[in-house]
């Protein structure tokens, strides 16, 4: 059965024009793309959509880190888009990545455990949250800015 997540190319891949490459791996790998915004990222923006690691250390240079430059939020779809989004991506820290997942998209452009270049949905509950989050009115293609 189909299943959609979200993905964030996050400002170190947006900068360093990565966005095509990844674009291209997307579509090679039988996702499709249903819907896509770039946006430069609000602190409150962040804030919420992370919520979750609010109470982290690392939670106010995450801040920092994704309102630093424009994102590319892209929802794909595909039978088990969750799990293979993420076996894609690598793991989180891309400094372990380039060694243990070296064709890895976080290998690829990643740099650190913060600075990790994409992010994908951990769950089907996080994936409709976060999917509805950016896509309020559902997935048609949208150019607003928040
Ligand atoms: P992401 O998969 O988007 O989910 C939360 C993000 O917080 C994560 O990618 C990293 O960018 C960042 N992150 C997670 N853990 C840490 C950490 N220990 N130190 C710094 N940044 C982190």
């Amino acid at each position: 059965e189909n299943e959609r997540t979200l993905v964030i190319v996050k400002p170190d891949g947006v900068s360093g024009n990565y966005t095509t490459s990844i674009r291209n791996i997307i579509l090679q790998s039988g996702f499709t793309i249903q819907a896509q915004l770039t946006l430069h990222l609000a602190q409150h923006t962040v804030t919420t959509f992370y919520a979750e690691h609010s109470t982290k250390a690392f939670f106010p240079s995450l801040v920092k880190y994704m309102t630093s430059g424009p994102v590319l939020i892209m929802v794909l779809e595909k039978v088990n888009a969750i799990a293979d989004w993420r076996t894609l991506i690598g793991p989180t820290d891309a400094r372990k990545a380039k060694i243990t997942h070296p064709h890895s998209i976080r290998a690829m452009c990643g740099e650190d455990l913060q600075r990790n270049c994409v992010h994908g949905s951990d769950s089907l509950h996080s994936a409709a949250r976060e999917i509805s989050f950016f896509f309020p009115e559902g997935t048609t293609l949208k150019h607003d800015e928040l």
